[in-house]
């Protein structure tokens, strides 16, 4: 049976029932961590879904699994008051505090008092808000009255539950913490390495970035986790913390696993301190970031009984863990030299052990860095483990200073060609200006476009692209497509059957689709998701190289920084001959062009401005896009129609006006494609 076959009523129940399916197996997936289907079959169910909410839109249920994918954008995120107000806990540093909070309460002579110590997430406090088992509103913390619905963003964190499963209550609020899971964190610091951006700081910062983002098909490729600490609500049938989160994890919850230790209860000061103490020790192997222990009172009645100080609850507390610290000696600064000619500087150190690894080198990171501590060879620093696998320096034991120490002054060359280095305004960066033939930027560049998110090239790692390099056999990206087999032979290493392979390797890669092709250019800070916007919104190689910076900036999520480095790269000669050489190999220049849903707009030219109600300017253009449209980027006499959104430029809506092109308001847009008919 084909979906265009299925009728109203097949294709509501049919609606319902895929819906069911999915929630159950991403709880199955997720939540439990027991899968019973395959990814491939998961990914199945799901188009099946979209195709059919595609034809049947009025049969999608608000809070569809299709949402997890994100595509909202959400315009301004709006204040809303707390039912209840979130508070924060009181802390410290001391175990003799913590040992003093519970000696306090165990006097107090409550009876079968319980402590519950759990892991203190160093993540985003959220609150959601759930109705007849449909999550309606995700909110921050803000300042503790009021804070900000993130519900579109929060829709795309797998591990929370879109529609619960069991017996819940009707109305309730739970609230919890989202955090980056350090392995989403390394993916992502990498992917910005990749796109020649800078990495973000930490796991913390970058989630309560992530969660602001206006793009929530962003925050769906960003890996946030979540754990639920407290239920709230008037009338909730539990006696205890423990209840309470028990029955939350019932209905489709993550919450923190016993089996692992991540929560435990316990009488006994004793049992409080020992807590602490193991995760203090270990904390480093956990999967994700924790920056202290959060100890509550068990019972409900005994909460009650202990009440609150004008800013946090007496009945709970949290230790938390200073940040794991060595001191240790500078031996030397080296320089590296990455694929986009940013020098970074590496501090080779005495080695010696933090956090259960050796550390040998940290990271400096810039030359601000080296000037704020004034660092002087053989300086005694203090050495500190964040969120990064590389630890950094975070100060120094000036007192210990030896006399006749030599300051560590940054380079004025590039260690590796030698060419004088530049610092442009406002840069963290030094750089070295030679792309076309600095080795390490030559090698990174090519390295970054076999990469398996970029060409793909089969037959070619990252030591053979630096052997060709080294050995002169290629300079630039075009070269891959000259290449014959008499001087791969030549190359040591290289026998008949791993030339055959990269040959049919680079063959292949001209298959590769367009995004892929511009992402893999190594234009800074156009990674994976920008290049792939950049693909969608420009559709050709033609129309993205004489794109205006106005016309840049009307991307999603493109600002001046992207327009800028796109600008500049296009500006160049030599990026101008490498693509017409890619060109001229044959690769793919344009977005692939799909299945037309219809031909309403066939012959037609379209420009969408502005932001949008109910679609993203992403989903506008695909809608162009497959009812046989073209999608320009600026009004000109060819423009047939633009499409209007709220915050466009008054000069664009003037030059349409004055050009006669017909405007279009979204809703206008819908009934001439026949949207949702
Ligand atoms: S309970 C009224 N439990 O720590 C007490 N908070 O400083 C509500 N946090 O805003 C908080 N892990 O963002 C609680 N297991 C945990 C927690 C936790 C992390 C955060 C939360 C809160 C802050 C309080």
């Amino acid at each position: 049976m084909y979906l265009y076959d299925v009728n109203q009523e097949e294709a509501k129940a049919k609606i319902l029932h895929l819906s069911a399916e999915l929630n159950r197996h991403n709880d199955l997936y997720y939540i439990q961590a027991k899968p019973e289907i395959s990814d491939q079959a998961f990914d199945f169910l799901l188009k099946e879904l979209e195709s059919l909410e595609d034809l049947f839109p009025q049969f999608a249920l608000p809070n569809s699994p299709s949402k997890r994918v994100g595509g909202d954008i959400t315009k301004k995120f709006e204040s809303v008051r707390h039912e209840f107000p979130m508070l924060s806990l009181a802390n410290t540093y001391s175990e003799e505090e913590i040992q003093e909070w519970a000696g306090r309460i165990t006097k107090a002579g409550m009876e079968q008092l319980e402590f519950v110590c759990e892991l203190k997430y160093d993540g985003v406090a959220i609150g959601l808000r759930y109705e007849q088992g449909e999550l309606v509103r995700a909110v921050t913390r803000g300042d503790g009255e009021q804070g900000e619905d993130i519900t579109a963003n929060v829709r795309t964190i797998r591990t929370i539950p879109l529609s619960l499963k069991g017996d819940f209550p009707d109305k309730f609020e739970i609230r919890g913490e989202v955090f980056m899971p350090l392995e989403a964190f390394g993916k992502l610091n990498a992917s910005r390495d990749e796109a020649g951006e800078e990495r973000f700081a930490n796991p913390r910062n970058t989630t309560a970035g992530t969660l602001k983002l206006q793009d929530s098909a962003v925050v769906a490729t960003r890996g946030l986790d979540t754990f639920l600490y407290g239920v709230y609500g008037n009338d909730l049938p539990f006696q205890s913390h423990v209840d309470a989160v028990k029955a939350a994890g019932s209905w489709g919850f993550k919450i923190p696993s016993e089996a692992h230790g991540y929560i435990s209860s316990t009488n006994t000061i004793a049992g409080v301190m020992d807590f602490i103490h193991y995760w203090d020790e270990h904390r480093s192997e956990l999967p994700f970031e924790i920056d202290g222990i959060v100890i509550k009172v068990n019972s409900y009645e005994h909460q009650r009984r202990l009440g609150f100080t004008a800013k946090s609850p007496r009945w709970a507390t949290a230790f938390k863990f200073k940040a794991k610290q060595v001191q240790t000696r500078l031996l030397s600064v080296d320089y590296q030299v990455g694929r986009t000619g940013a020098i970074t500087p590496v501090a080779n150190l005495t080695p010696i052990s933090l956090g259960g690894t050796t550390v040998k080198r940290a990271s400096l990171h810039n030359a601000d860095q080296i000037e704020k501590f004034d660092l002087h060879l053989d300086d005694l620093v203090f050495v500190e483990k964040g969120g990064e696998i590389i630890p950094k320096i975070v100060g120094l034991d000036l007192a210990k200073r030896l006399p006749n120490a030599v300051p560590v002054g940054f380079i004025t060359h590039c260690p590796e060609c030698h060419s004088p280095l530049v610092r442009e305004e406002g840069e963290a960066h030094h750089f070295c200006p030679n792309q076309v033939s600095c080795p390490p930027q030559v090698i990174g560049r090519i390295q970054h476009f076999v990469s398996r998110k970029a060409m793909n090239i089969d037959g070619i790692g990252e030591e053979t692209v630096a052997q060709l390099v080294n050995e002169g056999v290629i300079l630039t990206l075009a070269d891959l497509y000259d290449l014959t087999r008499e001087p791969l032979l030549a190359l040591d290493r290289m026998a008949d059957k791993s030339v055959d392979n990269l040959l049919a390797g680079i063959e292949a890669s001209k298959k590769v689709p367009f995004e892929r092709v511009l992402f893999g250019l190594g234009i800074r800070f156009v990674g994976e998701t920008v290049a792939k916007k950049l693909a969608y919104a420009f559709g050709t190689m033609d129309t993205l190289q004489i794109a205006t910076f106005e016309e840049l900036l009307a991307v999603d999520e493109i600002g001046e920084r992207i327009a800028n480095s796109l600008i500049s790269f296009f500006k160049n000669q030599e990026s101008l001959q490498l693509i017409a050489r890619l060109k001229l190999h044959g690769l793919n220049m344009e977005v692939e062009k799909r299945a037309l849903d219809s031909t309403v707009l066939e012959g037609k030219t379209l420009v969408v401005s502005g932001v949008f109600d109910s679609l993203s300017r992403d989903e506008l253009k695909h809608l162009i896009d497959v009812n046989g449209g073209k999608n320009t980027g600026s009004v000109s006499a060819k423009t047939d129609f633009l499409v209007a959104g709220e915050g466009m430029g008054p000069s664009k809506l003037k030059k349409a006006t004055d050009l006669g092109v017909t405007i279009l308001s979204e809703e206008e847009f819908k009934n001439l494609i026949g949207y949702g008919k």
